[in-house]
C-alpha cells in the first residue's frame, strides 16, 4: 500500500511534467478528472486498482493527433516511464494494453484486448467528454478551431467518414449529435451508465436553453 501511493505519486511527477505544454482538452486538470472519474466507478467493480489508476493517469501521455498519427507512441511512452518503476511485469503489460485500446480507432489492431480496468479507465474518459465539462470542451475545442457555435442551416451528418469529419468545419453544436450524445450508450460499466445519464440528461437540457434563447423565446 505504502509503495502503491509512492508509485501513483511518482506517476503524477511525471505526467504533470510531461503534459506542462498540452492543450486545454488534454491538460493535467483533463488527466486528474478522468483519474477521479475511475476511483468513483473502481467502487463498484472488482479491479485492480494500481492498474486502473496507472492508465487513467498515464491514457494521453503522447496523442498520436499530434505525432503524425502515430497510434504506439503514447502506450511505448508509458512503458519506458513504467519501467522506471518497480512494478510486476503483467502489471506494466496490462496498464499500456488498457492505453493502446482505450480510444481504438479502428486503425491497425487486429486484436482488441478487453479487461475490466480498461472498462472503468474508457468509461472514465468518456464522462469527461460529456455533461458540464463536455460541454465547456467541445466550445473550446470549436473555439480554438474557429468554428460557429451553432448553424441552423448546417445539420448534424451522422454517415460521414472519420476522415471527412476530421476535415469538416461543423458548428460545435453539431458535435453534440454526431457524438456527445452517442456516448451514453457506449458506457460499459453500471456506474459509469449511471453517471453518462446524468451528465447527458443535463447535456439535453443544455441544447433546450441554447435552441430556447437562439430563437428568441425566452
Ligand atoms: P479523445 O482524446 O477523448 O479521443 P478528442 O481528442 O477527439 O477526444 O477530443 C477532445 C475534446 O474535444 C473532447 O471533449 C471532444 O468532445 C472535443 N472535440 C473533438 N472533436 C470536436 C469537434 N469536432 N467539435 C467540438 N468538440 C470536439
Ligand atoms: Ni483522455
Amino acid at each position: 500500500m505504502q509503495n502503491n501511493q509512492l508509485i501513483i505519486e511518482t506517476t503524477i511527477i511525471y505526467v504533470k511534467k510531461e503534459l506542462a505544454n498540452a492543450e486545454g482538452g488534454h491538460d493535467w486538470w483533463h488527466i486528474e478528472r478522468v483519474w477521479n472519474n475511475a476511483k468513483l466507478i473502481s467502487q463498484t467493480e472488482s479491479v485492480n486498482s494500481l492498474v486502473v489508476e496507472l492508465a487513467a493517469l498515464l491514457h494521453d501521455i503522447a496523442d498520436a493527433k499530434f505525432h503524425d498519427g502515430d497510434e504506439e507512441i503514447g502506450p511505448r511512452k508509458a512503458a519506458l516511464f513504467l519501467k522506471t518503476l518497480s512494478l510486476d511485469q503483467s502489471i506494466i503489460d496490462h496498464v499500456v494494453k488498457i492505453i493502446r485500446n482505450i480510444s481504438f480507432k479502428g486503425g491497425n489492431f487486429t486484436t482488441l484486448f478487453h479487461s475490466t480496468e480498461l472498462a472503468v479507465v474508457q468509461d472514465a474518459d468518456r464522462l469527461d467528454a460529456i455533461g458540464a465539462i463536455g460541454i465547456a470542451r467541445a466550445f473550446n475545442y470549436g473555439g480554438f478551431k474557429n468554428r460557429e457555435l451553432y448553424n441552423p442551416q448546417i445539420t448534424p451528418n451522422l454517415q460521414m467518414s472519420k476522415e471527412e469529419y476530421k476535415k469538416s468545419a461543423a458548428p460545435t453544436i453539431n458535435h453534440f449529435y454526431e457524438k456527445l450524445l452517442l456516448l451514453k450508450d457506449r458506457m460499459n460499466t453500471v456506474t459509469g451508465k449511471q453517471l453518462a445519464q446524468k451528465r447527458h440528461l443535463f447535456m439535453e437540457q443544455f441544447l433546450e436553453q441554447f435552441y430556447t434563447e437562439w430563437e428568441g423565446r425566452g
